[in-house]
């Protein structure tokens, strides 16, 4: 999520050369300094679960953030063309699983490919919320939504879906990871890989 393009289509699996760019307001030599500022905006890491019936799928997601105290209601931006949209949409109910700091592993195995080519929760300590939607069981702590769609918002590629809290509590505590924190692990392992190949 942000302003750069995921690495290939989701939908198609079309490499990014194959991409059309809709508008672009930044000067495109600015765009790597842009991406670097938007690394440091601080949000969490999130796993975003639903279900529908017997269908249950779970991604990556940043942009989960409260938006009203009273009500207690959260916001997510999620993919139109992702699984997980699909059940929320459907379902109108998902569970936030709220990543720890040395979580990486489940954002590679969660935020890169689509539970619609395989089971992504297979090998995965999961527990299910009261609403009946997956959660990851090492977790520092969840939440369970329950969409109000008149709230809810198509912001272009994205659904914003708004959403009571219903539930949620602590798990197995601990510090939470970062969007930006996993970024810089990220850099650093790219950077090791490089020097390891040259
Ligand atoms: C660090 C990171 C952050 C992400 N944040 C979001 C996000 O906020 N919203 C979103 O829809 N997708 C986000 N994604 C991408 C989805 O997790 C990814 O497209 C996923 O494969 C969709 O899976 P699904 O088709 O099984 O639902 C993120 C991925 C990563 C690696």
């Amino acid at each position: 999520m942000g302003v750069f393009p995921p690495a290939k289509c989701p939908q198609c699996g079309a490499a990014t050369d194959r991409f059309t760019q809709s508008e672009l307001l930044i000067p495109a030599d600015r765009i790597d300094e842009v991406i670097r500022a938007c690394w440091k905006v601080t949000y969490g890491l999130y796993l975003v679960c639903s279900r529908d019936g017997d269908r249950v799928n779970g991604q990556v997601c940043n942009t989960i953030f409260q938006v009203t105290s009273d009500p207690p209601r959260v916001a997510a931006a999620i993919g139109r063309a992702n699984f997980t949209h699909e059940l929320i949409a459907r379902s109108g109910i998902f569970a936030v699983s709220i990543l720890g700091r040395d979580d990486h592993r489940m954002v590679r195995r969660f935020g890169y490919r689509s539970g619609r080519e395989f089971d992504k929760f297979k090998g995965v300590p999961v527990r299910e919320a009261e609403n009946g939607c997956p959660v990851y069981g090492e977790a520092v702590g969840y939440l369970e939504c329950a969409v109000v769609r008149e709230l809810s918002a198509d912001v272009g590629t994205h659904t914003l879906f708004v959403c009571d809290l219903t539930g949620g509590g602590m798990i197995a505590g601990g510090e939470p990871l970062t969007y930006a924190h996993y970024h810089e692990v990220r850099a650093a392992e790219r950077a090791g890989a490089g020097k390891a190949g040259d």
